[in-house]
């Protein structure tokens, strides 16, 4: 698991040395670009071996010219919170149709304009219009597993039947977390659960693994150029909604978008229509709303469908944690009907259930392999001199690994999170050594949809079926842009309670 998750941080490292590499034979008379070819070839056949034998507690590691990865607390603390670091340039892959948005944008009074025009959209207040959502999809999904336990044969054609009772819940977290955040972002499922064949949820996926390779080996730019259909999606039901006008009125996430452009007009913030222009200037175009609704799309799916799995996995893995979930979730619904699902205000402040989700997304962090920022002046960092213009990777899953504030590391032990409750009382739960939604100024908007999320469909799927480790799966994973299994699949097994 180790080095495979070592080994998958190859891609983002790549990129960023490979940004300024050279791109032609003629490049190469400049010597400092035939200098940095060598380098690069050096680096790359040490790569593998340091990348194995690389220490775990190392607190700041250099990664290759121009890069360390930082996983000391105080150090990932500076980075994320205190000097708050723009993003490196690495994010600059994720420019949708050429707009800066509120995930890449590197430029700081951009951002601020741009978070404070989104955010909203994910205030607890405006996520409530979204439980509806939520639980028509997670019932259509306990419809879909009802069928598969009765008749396993019912899986969509073409994947492997599996044995009575077994479900492959890694394809239906993906999949329900696709239909959800399509309903809350486009005001329109995929239907990815009932029928697993909508184009937009693959071409994606595709698409991201190829901008990802893109980045770090320019020429394939030439060769295949970036399927843009799922782009094309997102503008298509953003158009369909504004002629719609009042009579497509929906409470959901592009909504608030298209409220929040009509204000800025009103306000007299609206666009020049100088195209360029408006885009620097953060204003709220119709392709600036396009760009945001399809970035929800792309940061809320894969990311709250893995830490759903991993958390299913661990539990799975620990039944004396299942069992302790399961009566606390019991005793929260005891009221309601058999077979129902619980309302978000049933869930959501569980103290058990929150500890089992933190836990998992200690130890499998989506973003495993660190958030990248660009150090805008020299410093020091845990003892070493870091020049301006490094990039820093906020290494999160060695900070999350570290004995010092974790003992006992590697282990699934939700009860740490509970302080009456610590197996280790000597080591309270510290700031600053969890950050499973970044921090700072940059962290996760979502992060109250994705809370909302896990709690409302884990708990469901626990009040209703019985659930059991299938043992010898493989369980590794990979990263492109975030964590997921390398096999794309985890299978539990269900019984209907
Ligand atoms: C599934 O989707 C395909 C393609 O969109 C469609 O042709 C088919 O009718 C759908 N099947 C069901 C059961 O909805
Ligand atoms: C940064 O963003 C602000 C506001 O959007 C804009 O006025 C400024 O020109 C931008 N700076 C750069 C270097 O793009």
């Amino acid at each position: 698991m180790t080095v495979l998750s070592r080994l998958s941080a190859l891609p983002t490292f790549l990129k960023a040395i490979l940004a300024s590499y050279p791109t032609s034979i003629q490049d190469l008379r400049n010597p400092r670009n035939l200098a940095r070819l060598l380098l690069t070839l050096a680096f790359l056949s040490s790569l593998r071996k340091s990348l194995l034998s690389a220490a775990r507690s190392q607190a700041v590691r250099g990664c290759s010219p121009g890069i360390i990865s930082v996983a000391d607390k105080d150090a990932i603390r500076e980075i994320l919170v205190t000097a708050d670091y723009p993003k490196s340039e690495i994010h600059e892959g994720f420019e949708l149709y050429d707009q800066h948005n509120v995930f890449s944008s590197r430029n700081k009074s951009f951002h601020k304009n741009r978070r404070r025009l989104v955010a909203p959209a994910f205030g607890l207040q405006y996520l409530r219009s979204l439980e509806p959502i939520m639980q028509d999809s997670v019932q259509i999904l306990m419809n879909k597993i009802d069928e598969i336990l009765e008749n396993p044969k019912s899986v969509k054609k073409g994947t492997k039947v599996l044995p009575r009772g077994h479900i492959n819940m890694h394809s239906f977290m993906n999949r329900l977390s696709f239909d959800i955040i399509g309903k809350s972002a486009f005001g329109e499922s995929f239907d990815m659960v009932l029928n697993d064949s909508h184009p937009v949820p693959k071409q994606m996926a595709k698409a991201l693994k190829r901008s990802m390779q893109q980045s770090f080996n320019p020429w394939i730019r030439w060769l295949i150029p970036l399927d843009r259909s799922f782009i094309a999606f997102g503008c298509e039901r953003v158009r369909t909604r504004k002629t719609q006008g009042e009579d497509g009125r929906r409470a959901d996430l592009l909504q608030y978008l298209i409220d929040a452009q009509a204000r800025e007009r009103a306000e007299g913030n609206g666009e020049t229509g100088d195209e360029y222009e408006d885009m620097i200037a953060g204003k709220l175009t119709d392709r600036a709303v396009e760009a945001e609704a399809v970035v929800f799309l792309i940061a809320g799916s894969e990311t709250s469908s893995t830490a759903m799995t991993n958390t299913l996995m661990y539990l799975v893995n620990n039944p004396k944690a299942l069992k302790r979930l399961c009566d606390e979730l019991n005793q929260a619904t005891a009221t309601n009907q058999k077979g129902s699902i619980p309302t978000y205000d049933q869930v959501r402040n569980l103290p058990y259930l929150t500890a089992c989700i933190h836990e998992s997304m200690r130890l499998r962090p989506v973003a495993a392999t660190g958030l990248p920022r660009e150090v805008t002046e020299d410093t020091v960092m845990g003892g070493y001199k870091i020049p301006k213009g490094t990039i820093v990777l906020a290494a999160l899953q060695e900070l999350h690994w570290n004995k010092k504030y974790y003992p006992q590391p590697s282990k699934y032990i939700p009860e740490r999170w509970i302080p009456e409750e610590s197996p280790f009382p000597d080591y309270p739960i510290q700031d600053f050594t969890f950050y499973p939604f970044s921090a700072g100024t940059r962290n996760c908007v979502g992060k109250n949809f994705a809370m909302m999320e896990m709690r409302l469909i884990l708990a469901t799927l626990l009040i209703n079926y019985d659930v059991v480790n299938v043992p010898g799966q493989r369980t590794d994973y990979v990263q492109f842009i975030t964590t997921a299994f390398a096999t794309e699949s985890y299978v539990i097994k269900m019984t209907k309670k």
